[in-house]
């Protein structure tokens, strides 16, 4: 087996670095042989803001994969997210070219080249283009146009963006740990492909990615990505809230989050009281779990308030029949879902990797999905035949995903 046969998904966040190595066993199936994760260090809000402890941080994770695996590792996917990216809808048009006006390849890469070309800043780059749908002579609604007849062809898409000097923070400190960067996706996307199911995509879904620092985001609806967006704040916040109240350190408040956390009144359990350890000689105090829920839970329907906020007023938001997915390591506090359908008056659910994959079971929480979803995206590409070199970038070329259009179109 080549090395290139081995896939490697390395989700950067700001508190914890987690790694999955997957390779094919002799029948081609795939199976995750390998995991690693470190406390992260030198992040911020999702960006690298200190390259030697980021490089650090990603070694250690990256080895101790490699390490379970009995593999090495040479390339990486990885997942970008937080403050450092942004999105826009656009669309694009062009004259079908073909003989006897039939849609063939070269038009549909044309139209999804003219729907790109968007005017952002020259600090960013765009990450992904995803295609929502085709119109072909004003007939809308169209998920594959090849083959199809027509004079005009249009595509809705949706551009993600990324801070190049993000991207270029984070592919030096994973090159300094000696490690290639193979790929970059959208964390929120590639959470979308370990956890949501068919119907939910149609029907109309919103997957929530509840980190420490950021809580990001991504509408799907029709099968195809809406909005995605980040807000920067995430389960470090709850901590604070509780760090404050109960007046004890942050990392007490963290382990009691942990431990005994929730935000939902209902499902807390009244008869155990919580310690909170005592500061300067001072002795511990019981504390009901009630207590941790009136902490808790405003700070949590803050969170998805502030993405309401950003999604309501964009199509497809009022079909969400589909629910919310909650997922990310702030997804584990008890009670998160009941305050997140309340919220968005859908059900809500918090969604485990789901997948047909082999996977150990230490990386079956939600904390995993990112990981999870870059290892299904190498799948897809692997099994699509798609070189990945391709999407390499270079000086010249410093479009990430370029050679990824045409698979990303048939991602949803
Ligand atoms: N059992 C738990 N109960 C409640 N919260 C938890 C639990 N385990 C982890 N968390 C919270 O999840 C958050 C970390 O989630 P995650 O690991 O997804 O973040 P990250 O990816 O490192 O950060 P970001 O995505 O913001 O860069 C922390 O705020 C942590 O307190
Ligand atoms: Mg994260």
């Amino acid at each position: 087996m080549t090395d290139s046969e081995v896939i490697a998904g390395l989700d950067i966040g700001t508190d914890r670095i987690r790694v999955l190595v997957a390779e094919y066993d002799a029948k081609g199936k795939l199976i995750v042989s390998g995991w690693g994760e470190s406390r992260s260090d030198g992040m911020r809000k999702g960006i690298v803001v200190n390259i030697e402890a980021a490089r650090e941080a990603v070694l250690s994770a990256v080895e101790a994969a490699e390490h379970e695996a009995g593999r090495t590792v040479t390339k990486l996917w990885i997942a970008l997210g937080g403050a450092s990216v942004d999105s826009l809808n656009s669309r694009g048009v062009v004259a079908v070219s073909g003989k006897n006006r039939e849609i063939g390849q070269a038009d549909v890469t044309r139209v999804l080249e003219a729907a790109r070309a968007v005017v952002i800043p020259m600090d960013r780059d765009i990450l992904h283009v995803l295609p929502q749908e085709y119109i072909i002579d004003d007939q809308g609604g169209v998920r594959n146009p090849m083959d199809m007849i027509g004079v005009r062809l249009e595509a809705e898409v949706h551009i993600v963006t990324v801070s190049v000097s993000a991207i270029r923070n984070m592919e030096k400190a994973v090159e300094r740990a000696d490690y290639k960067v193979g790929d970059l996706a959208l964390g929120s996307l590639a959470a979308a492909r370990a956890l949501l199911s068919e119907d939910e995509k149609e029907m109309g879904v919103l997957l929530v990615d509840i980190g420490a620092s950021s809580t990001d985001f991504i509408l799907v609806h029709g099968g195809a990505p809406r909005v995605t967006g980040s807000i920067p704040v995430g389960g470090a916040q709850a901590t604070g809230d509780l760090s404050i109240v109960l007046k004890t350190p942050m990392d007490s408040a963290e382990r009691i989050k942990c431990e005994s956390g929730c935000c939902w009144e209902a499902l807390a359990d009244v008869d155990e009281p919580v310690i909170i350890p005592g500061v300067g000689g001072r002795p511990p105090t019981p504390v009901p779990v009630t207590e941790l829920c009136r902490i808790l839970q405003p700070r949590m329907e803050e969170i998805f308030r502030m993405i309401w906020v950003k999604v309501e007023k964009m199509p497809g938001a009022v079909r969400m029949t589909g629910g919310i997915v909650l997922t990310g390591g702030g997804a584990l506090l008890p009670g998160v879902a009941d305050v997140a359908s309340r919220i968005f008056g859908q059900p809500a659910r918090v969604g485990n990797p789901r997948t047909s994959v082999i996977w150990p079971e230490h990386c079956r929480d939600s904390g995993w999905s990112v990981a999870a979803g870059l290892i299904l995206l190498g799948d897809a590409v692997t099994i699509n035949g798609f070189d990945g070199e391709d999407t390499v970038r270079n000086a010249e070329d410093i479009n990430p995903l370029k050679g990824l259009i045409k698979w990303l179109g048939e991602f949803f």
